[in-house]
């Protein structure tokens, strides 16, 4: 009986033993601590492309409440003051104006007739023939709401 009972605890120990080997070996390395790493890195990879997905997506929200498409060269360089609508925030609503009126505008503010340092500062580094582009896009967001 004793044996029996020295025999059977010999055996749990040892069992156990080798299970606890076994999970370690998954920590220390080997094929299965490999797949443990591959899983980390995994999750990291998916979490931080979820992360970039709303974070675009939220930036694209914040200066693209817009009901139209506009071009990437109005949101870059006007939409920031304008609105990416064109209605105004810092800067006074666009939205309305023809596209002969804006123009008007931007040729005064760069040649300087009309003074404002902000939107002079701007123009400057903006060619006529590129304001010409956004005073005629920005022209025509009235036609594009429905
Ligand atoms: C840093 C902010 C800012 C940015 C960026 C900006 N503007 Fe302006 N804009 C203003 C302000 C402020 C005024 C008002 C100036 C004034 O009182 O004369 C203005 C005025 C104007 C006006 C005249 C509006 C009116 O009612 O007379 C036009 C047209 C205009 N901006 C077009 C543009 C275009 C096109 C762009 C992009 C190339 C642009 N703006 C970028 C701030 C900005």
């Amino acid at each position: 009986m004793k044996n029996i009972i020295v025999g059977l605890s010999t055996l749990i120990i040892v069992g156990l033993m080798v299970y606890v080997a076994s999970i370690g070996k998954a920590f220390q390395g080997g094929e299965a601590g490999k797949i443990i790493e591959d899983i980390k890195t995994f999750k990291k990879a998916e979490v931080s492309q979820k992360e970039n997905t709303e974070l675009n997506s939220l930036k694209d929200r914040a200066g693209n409440v817009s009901e139209f498409k506009v071009s990437q060269n109005f949101k870059s360089k006007c939409a920031s003051c304008h609105g990416v609508d064109g209605k105004g925030i810092l800067g006074p609503n666009l939205f309305g104006k023809t596209s002969q009126e804006i123009y008007t505008s931007l040729i005064e503010y760069k040649s300087g007739r009309k003074e404002n340092p902000i939107m002079r500062g701007l123009l400057m580094k903006i060619e006529e023939s590129e304001l010409k582009e956004l005073a005629d896009e920005i022209g025509s967001f009235k036609d594009k709401v429905k």
